[in-house]
């Protein structure tokens, strides 16, 4: 699964929305508590790839073309900042589960002020973002986020649980994946359309091309690899911890013809996100969407 050449900055016709998202956030954590303030610099500040928080924006200023809008609103920015303080805040947990010492090339909270101080801000970080969630009163996206948090600690707890069988653990694999990743990221796509008023059949494809622009890339090489490929198993039991584990079952799925099985997959999913995006005007929102789907699809080499 090798890049061959650097990636595009999709993310350049939204840099400003991103700007102005970044200055909002740390000054949304903590200004009542001493540990968060002295921490948010170190939580919020450079280093994140802000992929959800793009979809959003690029989701938003797509759809607002369809009803007329002529500028974001005012919750389609607070959803931005309320998705990466979510995103934020699993990771604050999800390091001290995994017990890492590094996130985004720093030493992770945990690591810095101890055990309970990061349970404890990632779960401030948590009640705050749907603290401003609430505040934009509209059910739909509440529910919507509601269930991604839901789906975090189900996916965490699939992971954690080794009671399953080696033929379940495929489609706990796949759950898994829909779990960590590709909820939040479809919640991102779909909550933006909700904020511009779309109808819902275009909020409801929005979710569907969150969830199939991740997922296709995630999953296949494992579907296929796995069923020839026993080895390959224990290494994805073991989530890939293990040092020079990843690129031996990188070596695994190219041997056994995996990766040619994981294209056609991929080709599938990456179809069915660019026909979901059909719906939408063409501006250079959609076409910098469309460039993203078309850019996972060609990283599986
Ligand atoms: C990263 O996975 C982790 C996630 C995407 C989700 C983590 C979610 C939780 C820990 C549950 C959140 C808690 C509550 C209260 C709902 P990874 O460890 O596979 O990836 P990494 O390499 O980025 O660490
Ligand atoms: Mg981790
Ligand atoms: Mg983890």
């Amino acid at each position: 699964v090798a890049v061959d050449h650097p990636p595009t900055n999709f993310f350049e016709v939204v840099a400003e929305d991103i700007q102005m998202m970044n200055k909002n956030l740390q000054s949304m954590v903590g200004e009542e508590n001493p540990i968060l303030m002295s921490s948010a610099e170190h939580i919020f500040g450079a280093g994140g790839k802000r992929m959800r928080p793009s979809l959003v924006f690029l989701v938003s200023r797509a759809t607002t073309e369809i009803v007329g809008l002529k500028e974001l609103t005012k919750e389609h920015r607070q959803l931005a900042e309320v998705i990466e303080m979510i995103h934020t805040a699993s990771l604050i947990h999800d390091d001290v589960l995994d017990e890492s010492d590094m996130r985004r090339g720093k030493e992770t909270l945990h690591q810095l002020y101890g055990t309970r101080v990061a349970v404890l801000a990632g779960d401030f970080i948590f009640a705050q973002s749907l603290q401003y969630l609430a505040n934009l009163e509209n059910f739909e996206v509440i529910k919507l986020i509601g269930q991604v948090i839901k789906d975090f600690a189900s996916g965490e707890m699939t992971q954690a649980s080794s009671l399953f069988d080696c033929d379940v653990q495929l489609d706990e694999y796949l759950m898994k994946s829909h779990y960590k990743t590709a909820s939040l990221i479809a919640a991102s796509t779909k909550g933006a359309a909700i904020f511009s008023g779309v109808d819902s059949e275009i909020s409801d494809q929005m979710y569907q091309f969150g969830s199939d622009l991740v997922k296709g890339n995630l999953t296949a090489p494992v579907i296929f690899a796995l069923k020839k490929e026993p080895k390959l198993r224990d290494i994805i039991k073991s989530d890939f911890c293990e040092l020079g584990s990843l690129d031996e079952a990188i070596d695994i799925i190219k041997s056994c013809g995996g990766i040619d099985k994981a294209r056609e997959l991929a080709k599938l999913k990456a179809d069915l996100a660019l026909e979901n995006l059909q719906c939408l005007p063409s501006t250079t929102f959609r076409y910098t969407l469309e460039e993203m789907v078309k850019y996972n699809l060609e990283r599986i080499k």
